[in-house]
């Protein structure tokens, strides 16, 4: 166990799986107290249940980012157990391989909801909370695909390049006041949604990665306990690309 988050209480979104779940499990073992969130609710109690067998401090709640009463919910269950509120990782998404015509209304505004409303949302509901820690910090995890395009995924660039500008906007509102927000640009990460994604799309993309392999869920999470934890203090509006040099290509 180590002390970086020590005083810190985290909402984790998507934290059932994959990145968000590297991120609980490293947030707590930092010393933060951390609600664990996300629609997968077996698969989140799991999360948690093994914070609290490492001897972390952890909660698991429903919720579905894009419903604005679940945020409500959500912000207020962790502040009943916890005392208030200081950090949040808009983490949950998926994404789908669609191309501008093949993509239908209802998948891209699927998309739209989970990744880039349910992270408005995210800000939104725990803004009064973080601004009177006069400490707070959110991360976004957006893509590297939040920032150069590829063929066939219109929905997904869409959302996480919106996410990525949501972030420095959010950032410049709050500067003054006590909250930091940044965004996080993983590449390809070993996870239960990249693995979903078509074999030779996946080896296409390990095979042009620079450093020749996929990243770890830890690869992520590492960056952001950086961004959440004091030592980021001046850090703020800024984006952290975390992709083996993929995108310096
Ligand atoms: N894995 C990658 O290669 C990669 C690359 C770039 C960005 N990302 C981003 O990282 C984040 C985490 O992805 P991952 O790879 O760990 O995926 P994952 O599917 O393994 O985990 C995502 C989690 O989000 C949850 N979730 C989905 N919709 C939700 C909703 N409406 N409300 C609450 N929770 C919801 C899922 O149940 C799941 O537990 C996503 O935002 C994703 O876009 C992943």
């Amino acid at each position: 166990m180590g002390n970086r988050l020590q005083g810190k209480i985290a909402i984790i979104t998507g934290g059932a799986r994959g990145i968000g779940e590297a991120h609980a499990r490293l947030f707590a073992a930092e010393g933060a107290k951390v609600a664990v969130t996300d629609i997968l609710s077996a698969e989140g109690k799991e999360t948690v249940a093994a914070i609290k067998a490492s001897g972390g401090d952890a909660i698991f709640l429903q919720h579905d980012v894009t419903k604005e009463a679940d945020w409500a919910r959500v912000v207020a269950d962790t502040i009943k157990q916890y005392g208030g509120l200081t950090t949040v990782v808009n983490n949950a998404g998926f994404a789908n391989i669609k191309g501008v015509e093949e993509e239908t209304l209802e998948g891209f505004n699927q998309i739209v909801a989970v990744c880039q409303t349910g992270v408005w949302l995210g800000m939104k509901a725990a803004m009064p909370a973080l601004k009177k820690t006069g400490n707070g910090a959110i991360v976004n995890i957006s893509s590297l695909y939040g920032i150069i395009g590829t063929p066939s995924m219109i929905s997904y660039h869409g959302a996480k390049g919106a996410v990525r500008l949501m972030t420095k906007s959010a950032a410049l509102e709050y500067a003054k006041q006590g909250v930091r927000v940044n965004s996080v640009h993983p590449g390809i990460i070993e996870t239960p949604l990249a693995m979903t994604l078509a074999p030779e799309y996946i080896e296409a993309i390990t095979a042009t990665t620079p450093m020749g392999r996929r990243g770890k869920p830890i690869d992520i999470a590492t960056m952001s306990l950086f961004l959440c934890s004091d030592e980021a203090a001046f850090i703020t509006g800024s984006e952290f690309v975390v992709d083996g040099g993929w995108g310096a290509q």
